[in-house]
C-alpha cells in the first residue's frame, strides 16, 4: 500500500534506509558478525572469476559489486548485459561462478544465460529480492534483497539492497580468504542508512533541482569518473525512463572523444564528485562543458566539496558512495517526471519485469 504517498517509487525511495538496516540485521550471525550462507562463500572462493550477469538497473548494481569484489576479495569479475551474453559469448575462465542479479527473478534475458551456463556445468548464485523466483529455483544458491515488494517499475531500493548485499558478500568472501579489511562494513553501512534518511528529508532540494534544470529541457548528460561514472548511468537510466528525457551518462574523461559536440548553451550535465582521487578530473571535465554553454549541477561528498557544487551529500565510506549518491539521482528523476506530468510508477512502454528475451 502507498498510504499518504503520490507515487509508489518516492515510498520506495524512501524506505531505503529502513532496507539498508534490515540487511544488516539479517545478513548478520549471533555473534553480531556479518556472515553470509557458508556454502556461497566457499563457491566464490573456489572461483578464479565471477561473472555477473544482469539487465538495467541491476546491471548498474553489478558494476558497482564488480569494484567491492575486486577491491576487497580480490577476485577477478566481469559484468555483462544478460541479452548479450546469450548471443555473443565471452571466453570462460576455467572455474567461473555465475552471479545473476535480479529484483524480479524472473527476467528472460537473465534467465537464458542460466540456462546455458548450468548446460556448461557452472555454479550459480542468484541475488534477488524475490524468494522463489524462476531465476533463485533454478541457481545453485540464492541470497535475498529483503526489500520488500518493489511496485514502481523504476527500481530504487532494490538497487540499493543489491549493493549493499555485493559489499557484504565481498567482505565476507575477503575474510574466508583470510584478508584484512580494514574497514567493518556492518558499521559503515549503517552510517549509509542514516546518509539516506538526511538525504531523503532534503527532497525539496532535488526538487528545486529538477525544476530548476529540467522543467523544459530536451536532454541532460550525466557525468562521473571512477565508481560515479557507474552511478550516473543508473541516474540516467532513471530520468529517462520515467520522464522521457534524453538522458545519457558518461565517464567524465570520454566527453571530449565525441560527446561534448552535444553541448549547447543550457544543457544541463549533472556531475557526481564523490571519489577523492578524481575529485580534480571530474571538475576539470565539468570546465570544459561549462566553457561550452552546460549548465552544470555538481552533486559532491562532504569533504571533497567546494564553492558552487550544487548539494553536498553527507561523507560515507568512499566504497559504499553510490548507495548515498544515487539517492538524490532519484529524486531528481521523480521531481523531473512529476513536473512534466508523466506517469511515475507506470512509465509507458514498461513493464515491471521483462519475461520476454
Ligand atoms: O527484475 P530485474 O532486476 O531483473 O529487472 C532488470 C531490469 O529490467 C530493470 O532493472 C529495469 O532496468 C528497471 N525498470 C530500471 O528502473
Amino acid at each position: 500500500e502507498k498510504g499518504t504517498y503520490p507515487y509508489y517509487m518516492l515510498k520506495e525511495i524512501d524506505e531505503q534506509p529502513l532496507v539498508i538496516r534490515r540487511l544488516i540485521e539479517k545478513y548478520r550471525n549471533e555473534q553480531g558478525e556479518l556472515a553470509i550462507d557458508e556454502d556461497i562463500v566457499q563457491a566464490i572462493n573456489e572461483a578464479d572469476r565471477l561473472y555477473i550477469v544482469a539487465c538495467g538497473t541491476s546491471y548498474h548494481a553489478g558494476l558497482v559489486g564488480k569494484q567491492l569484489i575486486e577491491n576487497w576479495a580480490k577476485i577477478p569479475v566481469e559484468v555483462h548485459i544478460a541479452s548479450e551474453f546469450s548471443y555473443n559469448m565471452p571466453l570462460l575462465s576455467e572455474k567461473p561462478l555465475f552471479i545473476y542479479i535480479s529484483q524480479s527473478g524472473e527476467t528472460a534475458d537473465s534467465r537464458a544465460v542460466l540456462v546455458r551456463t548450468k548446460e556448461l556445468g557452472c555454479k550459480s548464485l542468484t541475488i534477488t529480492n524475490v524468494p522463489g523466483s524462476t531465476l533463485s529455483r533454478e541457481a545453485d544458491y540464492t541470497l535475498l534483497l529483503h526489500a520488500g515488494p518493489e511496485i514502481a517499475v523504476a527500481s530504487t531500493k532494490a538497487y540499493t539492497a543489491q549493493i549493499a548485499v555485493l559489499a557484504m558478500l565481498a567482505a565476507v568472501a575477503a575474510k574466508a580468504k583470510g584478508i584484512a579489511l580494514d574497514v567493518d562494513v556492518t558499521k559503515e553501512l549503517g552510517i549509509v542508512a542514516n546518509a539516506m534518511e538526511t538525504l531523503c528529508d532534503a527532497k525539496h532540494e532535488m526538487e528545486n533541482i529538477a525544476r530548476e534544470y529540467l522543467a523544459t529541457t530536451r536532454n541532460c548528460f550525466f557525468i562521473g569518473r571512477a565508481v560515479d561514472y557507474y552511478v550516473v548511468l543508473e541516474g540516467a537510466l532513471k530520468l529517462k525512463e520515467i520522464s522521457y528525457i534524453q538522458a545519457e551518462g558518461f565517464a567524465g574523461g570520454e566527453l571530449k572523444h565525441g560527446t561534448i559536440a552535444l553541448i549547447e548553451k543550457g544543457t544541463p550535465v549533472i556531475a557526481l564528485a564523490t571519489q577523492e582521487h578524481v575529485n580534480l578530473s571530474i571538475r576539470g571535465n565539468v570546465k570544459e562543458v561549462v566553457a561550452r554553454g552546460a549548465n552544470p549541477c555538481i552533486i559532491s561528498m562532504k569533504g571533497l566539496d567546494m564553492e558552487d557544487d550544487r548539494f553536498v551529500i553527507p561523507a560515507v565510506h568512499p566504497m559504499l558512495t553510490p548507495l548515498a549518491s544515487v539517492v538524490p539521482l532519484q529524486l531528481i528523476a521523480y521531481y523531473a517526471a512529476l513536473h512534466r506530468g508523466c506517469d511515475v510508477d507506470k512509465p509507458r512502454n514498461l513493464a515491471k519485469s521483462v519475461t520476454v528475451e
